[in-house]
């Protein structure tokens, strides 16, 4: 069995993917189901356990979806990773219209963002290995301003201190559960800015949680990378991961992918031909992968969608359209990041 899940065991590692429940259901896209089923060992829902989906009208859940996918997880014996419960995106429109207009105070709003983490960790409780308690709270050297903040909805109403809340609720509802902290650009320590660095910045939150001691567990860096913004090598990222376990924390990789700007030559012709793209997107999967691997405190690699039929880049970036950000082609043909990978996980 060469499956990348099967190859990873070995190592102790997981390997898995975002699942897109709209496919894992189409029954004209059975490759969909069966691959997600035969090379990965951990799942992750892409969308189906945000707060919008699981409580799009107040007070009524919807738990149906993502028990689904905790059942097809079950049927191939992988573990979860549970996405997300606190997070600024994709929240019901009736907790943020109340918000604006002044109808939930930011007491109510408190009240009930400990409400939703009960319910949702206790509904699954048992069935989560990681949780990504809060996800993207700091700001980027980008934003305005450009000194590294605690940004968004939770920390524009209720200040930082939500953090420090949301894992303690998650912790009382699953004594069990891995409790994550989860953030994009953390891949390396490193900006040409020291006072900007957002890896420095989350490594600094996490201590100061700790020693409030704080339930947290460990990091988990996407891993969203473009190939026109040039490589880390192995050394710079596993050296993070490194720093992060010295806090005595486990660390996972946990939305890669790695999309290329689509202008000529990068959609034509066979995906496995020697593509400058495609073998930078390989290279950067495998310098994740070999980090990971090197770190046994990294528990897990997850790739945020397996083929480039269902990837949320060409949805998000238009202008220039981006793509190809995934290990397996529109028609299910493995690319030049999935051979590779797989020989990390064979030679390492
Ligand atoms: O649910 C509606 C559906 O009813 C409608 O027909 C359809 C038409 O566009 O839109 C559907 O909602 C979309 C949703 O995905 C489900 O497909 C939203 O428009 C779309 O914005 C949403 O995008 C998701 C994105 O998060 C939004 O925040 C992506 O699929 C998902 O991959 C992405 O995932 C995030 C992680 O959670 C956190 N880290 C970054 C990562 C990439 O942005």
């Amino acid at each position: 069995d060469q499956s990348l899940r099967n190859l990873a065991l070995r190592h102790g590692l997981a390997v898995g993917t975002a699942v897109d429940m709209a496919a894992l259901d189409d029954p004209a896209d059975p490759q969909y189901r069966q691959l997600a089923a035969s090379e990965f060992s951990t799942v992750t829902a892409e969308n189906v356990m945000k707060w919008e989906s699981l409580e799009p009208t107040r007070g009524t859940y919807n738990w149906e979806p993502a028990d689904r996918l905790l059942a097809f997880a079950k049927q191939n014996n992988q573990r979860v990773r549970g996405h997300v419960l606190v997070w600024h995106n994709q929240l019901p429109g009736w907790l943020t219209a109340g918000v604006a207009d002044g109808s939930i105070s930011n007491a109510e709003l408190r009240d009930i963002l400990r409400r939703h983490i009960t319910a949702v960790v206790t509904h699954f409780r048992g069935r989560i290995w990681q949780w990504d308690v809060v996800n993207e709270a700091v700001s980027d050297p980008w934003d305005t301003p450009s000194t590294l903040h605690y940004k968004g909805f939770w920390a524009e109403h209720l200040g930082p201190g939500y953090i420090a809340d949301a894992f303690r609720w998650a912790r009382a509802a699953d004594p069990h559960a891995l409790l994550f902290y989860n953030d994009y650009n953390i891949e390396a320590f490193g900006s040409r800015d020291p006072a900007n660095d957002k890896t420095q910045f989350v490594y600094d939150m996490a201590k100061k949680l700790l020693a409030q001691r704080v339930p947290i567990d460990g990091i988990g860096s996407q891993g969203h990378l473009g190939t026109q913004y040039g490589n880390f090598d192995t050394f710079q990222v596993a050296e993070a991961l490194r720093k992060f376990a010295g806090l005595g924390l486990a660390t996972a990789f946990t939305e890669v992918d790695v999309r290329s700007q689509l202008t000529e030559g990068v959609q034509a012709g066979d995906p496995n031909e020697v593509n400058p793209r495609l073998q930078a997107a390989a290279a950067n999967f495998s310098v994740l992968l070999q980090a990971c691997l090197a770190e046994r405190h990294c528990l897990s690699f997850t790739v945020w969608g397996f083929t480039d039929k269902h990837s949320w880049v060409p949805g998000w970036f238009s202008d220039p359209p981006e793509g190809l950000a995934t290990i397996y082609d529109e028609n299910y043909q493995p690319k030049r990041a999935y051979q590779l990978m797989k020989a990390d996980l064979i030679y390492s």
